[in-house]
């Protein structure tokens, strides 16, 4: 008996863990970093995907995906694909279409922007 509830609370904890990983965008190490980095709409994001991810999802919304405003990035921005796509993951279509990569700095403050709250200004 004692054997088994070992096992049971085993399999709890590994389940456990790997429940937090997959919904968990973010690994501890950027979590603490992003006690730091505090990007908000208005100052940081807005200008990133201004230069970087329009037209193509401002006046079209290719892939469904609209940054025109604070509502419309916020919406995207809950998507796992958004980070996937930035980061070239390969669940998403890699972005932005046909153009390099943004920059590591870029990328961890769009993903500190996300673990945040999606902070407005
Ligand atoms: C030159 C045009 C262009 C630019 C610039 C661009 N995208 Fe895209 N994006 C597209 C197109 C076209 C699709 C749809 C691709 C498809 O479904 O085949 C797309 C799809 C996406 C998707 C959905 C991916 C998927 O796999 O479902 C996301 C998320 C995305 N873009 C985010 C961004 C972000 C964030 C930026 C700016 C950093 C950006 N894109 C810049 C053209 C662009």
């Amino acid at each position: 008996m004692k054997k088994a509830l070992t096992i049971f609370s085993l399999c709890l904890m590994i389940w456990a863990c790997g429940d937090k990983e997959s919904s968990d965008p973010a690994d501890n190490n950027m979590v603490t970093a992003c006690d730091s980095i505090t990007p908000n709409y208005t100052d940081n994001i807005s200008v990133v995907v201004s230069n970087l991810c329009t037209p193509c999802h401002t006046t079209s919304s290719e892939g469904g995906i609209n940054v025109s405003n604070y509502n419309n990035t916020k919406a995207a921005a809950q998507q796992s694909r958004f980070i996937a796509a930035i980061k070239h993951e390969s669940s998403a279509k890699a972005m932005p279409q046909g153009q390099a990569k943004l920059s590591d700095n870029t990328i961890q403050l769009i993903e500190c922007w996300i673990e945040n709250g999606f902070p407005e200004n």
